[in-house]
């Protein structure tokens, strides 16, 4: 009769213990929707190596790539909604996306809780260490001239470097071969080995390439320089004002993911980006660190909305 009273005892307890466990009590895997290597899977990778510590448990990278990362994020939004599955989205995903495929399987809005930015990435022009012209002025006239001849690398239908490409070939009025990468990760192989001729990507992909000069850079397409790579000019002073566009990474989780989970990752994640280490790895590539009010999901949701609109405009128009 007693062993039985302890051992009911012990069953309330260890249920009770268990259902006011601390989240996170086992690995999270974050889904990158590209191949690693590349500026989604670096910033993830940055990121999520500190809220690991944060948080007392790993965050492991899991790469799911194709269609232009909507195959990673349609399976981050069917996830179980428990904060044991989140991913690192970015413009493409959560912003042109749902204008790029009418039937896409998730809705960045309706499927998605958002944790927090993470970075801005602007979007530099660049070109295999070969390419036939020495600034963007060139540049502009040779693939004006020369583009049914040229190859250009993107990372699928949708991605960042597709519809930013997509934007500069049209104010080109270019037609060139678009060469479809699972990321911009292998495309940057394929263009430093000269392989494809050029693309549009995001600066923490390219500045270690730039600075070893085994790519052509020819402008950035932001008002200002960036701190990173100081003598690259922008579209403005390069001559080509109207190519100004930038991306971003952020964290998401499926909708349904409880509160708690959400605002302990964000926690972590806000700390991760004032973390001495994490801020210089991340400010050397050439992102941009989002302020601690643009680090808020209130805010990423906002940045979402916006973006949405934005790129059904532009993808409308093209
Ligand atoms: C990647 O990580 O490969 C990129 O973010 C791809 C892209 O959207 O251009």
């Amino acid at each position: 009769m007693i062993p039985r009273a302890l051992a009911l005892i012990a069953a309330i307890a260890l249920s009770t213990g268990a259902a006011h466990a601390a989240y996170p009590e086992r690995p999270i895997t974050m889904i990158v929707p590209f191949a690693a290597g590349g500026p989604t899977d670096v910033v993830a990778r940055i990121a999520a190596e500190n809220m690991s510590r944060t948080l007392g448990q790993q965050i492991v990278i899991e790469n799911v790539t194709g269609a232009g990362g909507t195959t990673g994020t349609t399976r981050a939004a069917q996830s179980k909604p428990d904060g044991y599955t989140i991913m690192m989205g970015h413009m493409g995903t959560h912003g042109a996306a749902p204008a790029v495929y009418p039937n896409l399987k998730y809705s960045p809005t309706k499927d998605f809780v958002p944790v927090g930015l993470a970075s801005g990435t602007p979007i530099l022009i660049v070109a295999r260490k070969t390419f036939a012209a020495k600034d963007l002025k060139e540049f502009v006239s040779h693939v004006k001239g020369n583009s049914d001849k040229l190859n250009e690398a993107h990372a699928g239908v949708g991605s960042v470097s597709h519809t930013t490409c997509t934007l500069l070939n049209s104010i080109l009025g270019a037609k060139p071969t678009r060469v479809p990468y699972q990321g911009t990760g292998p495309a940057l192989n394929d263009l430093v080995a000269g392989q494809v001729d050029y693309m549009c990507d995001q600066i923490v992909n390219l500045t270690p390439q730039i600075q070893a000069g085994t790519i052509k850079a020819y402008a950035i397409a932001t008002a200002e320089r960036s701190p990173a790579l100081p003598d690259l000019p922008t579209t403005k002073e390069a001559g080509l004002p109207e190519f100004q566009v930038s991306a971003w990474n952020a964290i998401f989780a499926p909708k349904g993911t409880p509160p708690e989970a959400v605002q302990k990752l964000n926690a972590a994640l806000v700390k991760a980006l004032d973390d001495k280490t994490a801020r210089k790895r991340l400010l050397d590539l050439g992102a941009d660190i989002p302020d601690v009010p643009g680090r808020s999901p209130e805010a990423l949701a906002k940045l979402v909305d916006s973006e949405i609109a934005r790129w059904n405009k532009v993808i409308k128009a093209k």
